[in-house]
């Protein structure tokens, strides 16, 4: 391996690191072409693209680690590929098969191996697909032509704070998404339309916005980039809803959580349920869990508070367990994970 870069490792926030390489893939008169390597951080595009004009783009996100045996290993990146096949067919984009997608991401985990951080430093190499349509169109249609690309970030926490629990805020005055739209694919859109809440949620002083549902604003949706989950009396319930992201960590934690004993129910979670909870979090790639201390509904005042100070005892071991299958030490009973050759 190429020497590793000067990087303060266990002080990473989650953001853009510039690395050697990605890997491009584009679609092209009725088939995908090869995968080309790049080392720019630029992509020339047509001024009028659709995914300009019309916002063509969608997006996966994912993570490599360094394990305490010193492989390498992607968690779930099948789960990941499905995904962008469904987030393109919902926004009329060609969907990458999910072969030519793992193979991306092999690819550019290997290419890049010196910035996979050092196991033991709670950092990871996090993965970002997209997929934009290239073709000009201005009428609304959509692009016969589409590119895919992977670059990679070694990233710390979503939340600077990590696992220590965080305040968020709620209101009605937001939807993340629309009942019957996009809401249940990663597609670029819905965050643009999540950027005024969350910054709102910042100048307040809180780490994210929590979404009700569209439709009703009765139930719990989700955070603008995680899902939620409430813990009560050893069961792990999280939101089923139309309007939600799928949500691959979520899944993997339903699972842990069954395999040590916990009920699992995902159902609609009335507002009122908030109060009923022990313990309440988010959760997603980037956020991992983020257990929330309190969470404040600007609408009414009214304050749902959880812990003062520590992580509760059921996320604490959940979150111990789903690191210790990616870090590889815990047997990956489920065959999570895929260990990458690296020179290293
Ligand atoms: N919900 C939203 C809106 C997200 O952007 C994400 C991040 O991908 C998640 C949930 C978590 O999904 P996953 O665990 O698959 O990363
Ligand atoms: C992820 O968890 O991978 C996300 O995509 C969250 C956010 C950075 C958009």
């Amino acid at each position: 391996m190429k020497q590793q870069p000067d990087l303060e490792w266990d002080k990473l926030p989650f953001g853009y690191v510039p690395t050697d390489y990605n890997v491009r893939c584009t679609y092209k008169n009725g088939e995908w072409g090869e995968i080309q390597v790049s080392d720019s951080e630029y992509v020339p595009l047509h001024i009028a693209a659709t995914c300009l004009h019309y916002g063509q783009e969608s997006f996966e996100g994912l993570k490599a680690f360094r394990g305490v045996d010193g492989k390498v290993r992607v968690f779930r990146m099948e789960e990941n590929a499905k995904r962008f096949i469904r987030s393109a067919e919902g926004i009329g984009m060609q969907p990458m098969p999910v072969e030519l997608f793992c193979e991306m991401v092999r690819k550019v985990v290997k290419l890049n191996e010196r910035f996979i951080p050092p196991y033991g430093t709670g950092a990871s190499l996090y993965i970002r697909p997209l997929e934009i349509g290239l073709s000009p169109r201005v009428g609304v249609k959509p692009a016969d032509e589409y590119m895919v690309i992977m670059l990679v970030s070694p990233v710390g926490p979503y939340f600077k704070e990590g696992f220590k629990p965080t305040k968020v805020c709620m209101s009605r005055e937001y939807d993340r998404v629309a009942p019957k739209g996009t809401g249940s694919i990663k597609v670029g859109g819905n965050y643009a339309a999540s950027l005024v809440a969350g910054e709102k949620a910042h100048e307040l002083g809180y780490s994210v916005m929590v979404y009700l549902d569209p439709k009703e604003k009765k139930y719990l949706d989700e955070a603008g980039a995680a899902n939620f989950f409430g813990i009560r009396d050893n069961s792990y319930i999280t939101p089923a809803s139309p309007s939600i992201l799928p949500s691959i960590t979520n899944k993997s934690i339903r699972q842990i959580a069954a395999d040590l004993g916990m009920t699992v129910e995902e159902r609609q979670i009335p507002y009122e349920e908030l109060e009923t909870f022990e313990e309440v979090g988010n959760c997603g790639t980037a956020a991992v869990i983020s257990p929330i201390a309190e969470i404040h509904d600007l609408d009414n005042g009214r304050k749902f508070v959880y812990t003062t100070g520590e992580a509760g005892p059921k996320s604490t071991m959940l979150y111990n367990a789903l690191r210790a299958i990616q870090y590889g030490e815990a047997p990956d009973t489920h065959n999570w994970c895929e260990i990458i050759e690296t020179e290293a």
